[in-house]
């Protein structure tokens, strides 16, 4: 359960009040990355579930083991979306590149399980800082010890330091899969796995540029490497202008429409021409991106539900992962319900009308609490408003805003420590996001993630004014900074 899924924590007593203290705050939790309750589709879920309980046509089907790669009528209504979104770069409308998952977390585990060896593939790359929660999803897998950073910038991860990570195993050719010969020809072990997210990445909020994404592509296929991408966010994105400075924090656009989306990497490596070098070890037939999706964050987390695109070839080896072919795709009944709310066009209309205006306005909201709190403490990587001397446009999404501290001497781990003890606020500290077990490759102790998706609109300022105050007071002796445990407790 990602602790960004974390249950509530019990919230601690801040001041004592047996001596006369104002009574504990409440607890503010700015860590958990998590959907508001108010952003849950209830109603449209009740009505999706009650027509297929109803409706004799899927009743049965919905209820039973399904097909390998997934409920047809949910690939249909994917492939189709899917093709209109990225109607841009000419996604053709092909159910046979889609696979139904349990998510993006439970399908990042069968991807494993389907194509890598840990005997020949020899590494994980995470661009960092990292969505740690898959780190033990890759140890699990039997990458324990492998897993590298490769450090990000304001345009996405760092190439050159990932190619020359490729190149300190090119030099050693291997003999090939020993522990899962049994994969080939329907699936394939990749030499490397490289795991980002590049649109609205969590937990930097950076989106990959157009040029990184083609060179990131052509490395993978130079070097024999998957690039799984978690595109969880990418529906999630919004505009932000200048005038974002002064607006009325209480007004919510009625619609925001998804702007222009930048293409997956699965569309680039589906666009790209291949050179003749290539084409590796089928690498032709099963590509070297695919697009890691889930509704967890559009539509609800607890259906577990998500899908792959990838080449058709790709998508069926992973349908062909062994808990996958024991009683077809995970998630069946969840997968069935999307369906419905993708026929009938409310997952569309809850995400114009109430899941990207609500983000947007919580997203303006912590920035203008973080120009009126934290600005003389930390900066703001991107997410910021641009200025009119900037460019007028600018696009943001996700959940996330990621700060680095101003001063040297102080330490983000300190200061969730701090802001636990003496303001029961919850944050998450950069060294969360440093690669298992490569900490040392990019360190993240001057930085701070918060997130605004979670609390209440009317807390997201007072956590950033509560954080503001611990920075203020920094120089004042705290006993919390020896305590063995912070804000990571939270589980
Ligand atoms: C980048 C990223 N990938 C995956 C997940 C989890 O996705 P799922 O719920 O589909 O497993 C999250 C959730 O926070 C995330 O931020």
């Amino acid at each position: 359960m990602p602790l960004s899924s974390q249950a509530l924590p019990i919230a601690r007593p801040v001041a004592g009040d047996a001596t006369g203290n104002p009574p504990p705050k409440p607890l503010i939790n700015l860590l958990r990355g998590w959907p508001a309750p108010s952003l849950l589709p209830v109603a449209q879920l009740q009505a999706a579930t009650a027509t297929l309980l109803t409706d004799p046509s899927i009743v049965v089907g919905s209820l039973q083991y399904g097909p390998d790669p997934g409920f047809q009528p949910l690939r249909e209504q994917l492939a189709g979306y899917l093709s209109r979104t990225f109607a841009a770069y000419h996604a053709p409308n092909d159910v046979e590149r889609i696979c139904i998952t349990g998510g993006a977390s439970q399908n990042a585990a069968c991807v494993l399980q389907s194509f890598t060896d840990p005997s020949y593939t020899v590494c994980v790359w995470m661009s960092a800082p990292c969505y740690f929660l898959m780190c033990p999803i890759f140890e699990d897998a039997g990458f324990a010890g492998r897993l590298r950073a490769v450090p990000e910038d304001d345009q996405g991860t760092d190439l050159e330091a990932l190619e020359r990570g490729f190149q300190e195993f090119a030099t050693s050719p291997p003999s090939g899969p020993t522990l899962k010969s049994h994969l080939s020809p329907q699936r394939k072990a990749y030499r490397h796995i490289v795991y980002v997210v590049p649109t609205s990445s969590n937990p930097s909020g950076v989106t990959m540029s157009v040029v990184r994404r083609e060179r990131l592509v052509r490395l993978a296929r130079k070097y024999d490497a998957l690039l799984i991408a978690d595109d969880v966010y990418d529906f999630l994105q919004w505009d932000v202008s200048p005038a974002d400075v002064d607006a009325d924090p209480v007004v919510q656009q009625s619609h925001v429409a998804l702007p222009p989306p930048l293409p997956r990497l699965v569309d680039v490596d589906r666009m790209l021409p291949r050179d003749d070098d290539e084409s590796g070890e089928g690498g032709d037939r099963f590509g070297n991106a695919i697009s890691n999706g889930s509704f967890s964050k559009i539509v609800a987390p607890g259906l577990r539900t998500g899908w792959v695109e990838a080449t058709p070839a790709f998508a069926y080896g992973l349908a062909q992962t062994g808990s996958t072919k024991s009683g077809g795709a995970p998630s069946q009944f969840s997968a069935a319900t999307i369906s419905v709310l993708m026929r009938t066009g409310e997952l569309d209309r809850s995400l114009r009308e109430v899941v990207r205006p609500a983000l947007q306005r919580r997203h303006r909201l912590l920035i203008q609490a973080y120009e009126k709190h934290l600005s003389p403490f930390l900066e703001l990587g991107c997410g910021g408003f641009p200025t009119s001397a900037s460019p007028v446009r600018t696009v943001f999404g996700g959940y996330f805003v990621w700060l680095k501290l101003r001063r040297p001497d102080m330490s983000a781990a300190v200061v969730a420590k701090r802001a636990l003890a003496r303001e029961n606020l919850v944050i998450a500290g950069g060294p969360l996001f440093e690669v298992k077990g490569d900490e040392a490759s990019a360190r993240f102790d001057d930085r701070i993630r918060l997130c605004f998706s979670w609390e209440d609109e009317a807390k997201l300022e007072e956590g950033v004014e509560r954080l503001g105050r611990v920075l203020r007071n920094w120089d004042e002796p705290c006993e919390a900074d020896t305590a063995p445990t912070g804000a990571g407790d939270f589980k």
